[in-house]
């Protein structure tokens, strides 16, 4: 076996193998790529495959984010080849990883959850190979995440805004009041809403009270093609309003035009989604973590 550092030529090997061993995450060639390179923080010393004969038999993808707290690393994507599991493939590519990963600075190590471009918030609790892999490699699980979904073909497409509020899709002057609005509630979110801005149409909807943008909701800014919905938000001093559910079917009855179903990622209010739009749960993930001594 020999380890090296994966380049753009690979994609379909990778692809190959992702599939085969991720059952409950297929790709398509533009989300791994998505994923893989086009990531802001790519890095080809965090991207590495082991080959056999030249057949790539594993891959783990990490990246660094800087964040005001520090430096913390995520690992995206790690798959061995089903037929070469439990032979110490992904635990020497992971290891080669967190020496390279100490030496860029990262505090800590966490799987999934590289928002804002990330597959999942967590490793699936079907994959018990991998929670099994995880516990044993040092990882802490210490807290749990789910998806939920939509089913948009059921929506009506009158079934929009029932805010005293102007929901309105964003246009290219309506910029600075975002970023401002973005910047000074969710600053960690605006990489992802200026994505969903620079769809054409804008995959943007917000809310204005006068002047002021008082909320949000997107989708198309993570996982492109797959009917992701978010990030979304209300100003604090603005909730109870209705406005939040207004963006959230507004945003959905545009969805429904491009897809069957709406994934509402890394949920934290179930109860709202689930009163409002009738998303039911449909995935669950165990969140790991690993503090990387120096
Ligand atoms: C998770 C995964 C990458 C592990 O790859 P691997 O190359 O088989 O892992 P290793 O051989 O290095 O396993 C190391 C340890 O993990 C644990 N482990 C791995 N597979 C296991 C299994 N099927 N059952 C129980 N424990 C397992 C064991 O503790 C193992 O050590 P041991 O063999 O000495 O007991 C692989 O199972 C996989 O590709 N799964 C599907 C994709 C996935 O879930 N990826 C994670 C989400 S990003």
């Amino acid at each position: 076996m020999s380890l090296r550092c994966i380049t753009l030529a690979d994609s379909p090997a990778l692809l190959g193998l992702w599939n085969e061993a991720a059952e409950h995450d297929q790709l398509s060639e533009s989300l791994l790529n998505e994923k893989i390179w086009g990531d802001a923080d790519f890095d080809s010393s965090l991207a590495l495959v082991e080959e056999q004969e030249s057949q790539i038999q594993a891959m783990a993808v990490a990246v660094c984010r800087q964040q005001k707290d520090g430096c913390t690393a995520y690992v995206k994507l790690l798959a061995t080849n089903p037929l070469k599991q439990r032979q110490g493939l992904a635990t020497r590519l992971l290891a080669a990883i967190e020496t390279r990963l100490k030496s860029l600075g990262a505090e800590q190590c966490r799987i999934g959850e590289s928002a804002p471009n990330y597959l999942t918030p967590g490793v699936d609790l079907r994959y018990t190979q991998a929670i099994e892999f995880f516990s044993q490699g040092g990882f802490e699980p210490f807290s749990q995440a789910c998806n939920m979904r939509v089913d948009l073909s059921a929506r009506s497409p009158q079934e929009v805004s029932q805010s005293d509020l102007g929901v309105i899709r964003a246009t290219p002057l309506d910029v600075p009041a975002v970023k401002d609005f973005l910047l000074q509630h969710w600053p960690s979110w605006w990489d992802e809403v200026q994505k969903a801005m620079l769809n054409d149409p804008a995959t943007l909807f917000i809310a204005y009270d006068g002047p002021a943008v008082v909320g949000f909701a997107a989708y198309d800014a993570n996982n492109l093609g797959t009917g992701w919905f978010g990030p979304m938000g209300t100003a604090p001093e603005c909730r109870g309003r209705g406005i939040g559910v207004a963006l959230l079917k507004e945003c959905l009855a545009d969805m429904a035009t491009k897809y069957p179903t709406a994934i509402i990622p890394w949920v934290g209010p179930v109860d709202f989604y689930a009163k409002h739009v009738g998303a039911t749960m449909s995935r669950s993930f165990q969140r790991f973590r690993k503090p990387l001594s120096k």
